[in-house]
């Protein structure tokens, strides 16, 4: 597992997609993820017998976060489309549990992962993309160093619209270690 101050990450087990199938049928949750259709317990499973199939590394990871009474899961993460020759990934990150959002745990769990995508995978860059239409999680990756790369115009659409879709990444050499 991958500890924090406040989180722990670890790899997922069945008995969690109860927890994602709630997650992922919120549309608060789903505004900023590319789901648009809602998900069953049973697509969960095939979801989770598809993870065996992909690469150690792509596999996403729980965000836990320490309670009086033991650890209570808020959301996951994961890396994917690692390149070991660019030595980069892009990653991608959702907090369920939206009484957690805005108290810090996205940036820690993200600045955990990429932490040890730095230190012990020796990746060298990390990126992602964001609808600019989601601001909480714009600054999120700012405040931990992402910057912003590009702006891909009307690659969203949602609720009526078109939505841009921005890229942020950061440089292991302009990391600060966690
Ligand atoms: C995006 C997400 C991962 C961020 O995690 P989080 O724990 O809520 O984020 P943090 O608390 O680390 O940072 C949020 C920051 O955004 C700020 N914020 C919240 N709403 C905002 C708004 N409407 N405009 C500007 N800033 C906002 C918060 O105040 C906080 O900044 P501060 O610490 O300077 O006050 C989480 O909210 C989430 O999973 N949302 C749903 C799924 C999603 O959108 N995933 C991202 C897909 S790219």
């Amino acid at each position: 597992m991958i500890h924090g101050k406040n989180l722990r990450l670890r790899a997922i087990e069945k008995n969690d997609l109860p927890h994602f199938v709630r997650w992922l049928n919120d549309p608060e949750v789903i505004a900023g993820l590319t789901i648009d259709w809602p998900l069953s317990l049973w697509q969960e499973e095939e979801w989770f017998a598809g993870l065996a199939r992909r690469p150690l590394h792509e596999r996403p990871l729980m965000i836990e976060v320490a309670q009086n009474d033991g650890w209570l899961p808020i959301g996951n993460l994961s890396l994917h489309g690692i390149d070991w020759k660019i030595r980069q990934a892009e990653v991608g990150i959702v907090i369920g549990e939206k009484s957690f959002w805005n108290r810090g745990y996205g940036g820690e769990a993200l600045r955990l992962l990429i932490d040890h995508a730095f230190a012990e995978l020796n990746l060298n860059r990390i990126f992602l993309r964001v609808y600019a239409n989601n601001p909480r999680a714009i600054r999120a990756y700012e405040k931990i160093g992402f910057v912003h790369e590009g702006r891909l115009r009307q690659a969203h659409y949602a609720n009526h619209r078109y939505h841009d879709v921005l890229i942020m990444s950061v440089l292991r050499s302009e990391w600060k270690q966690v």
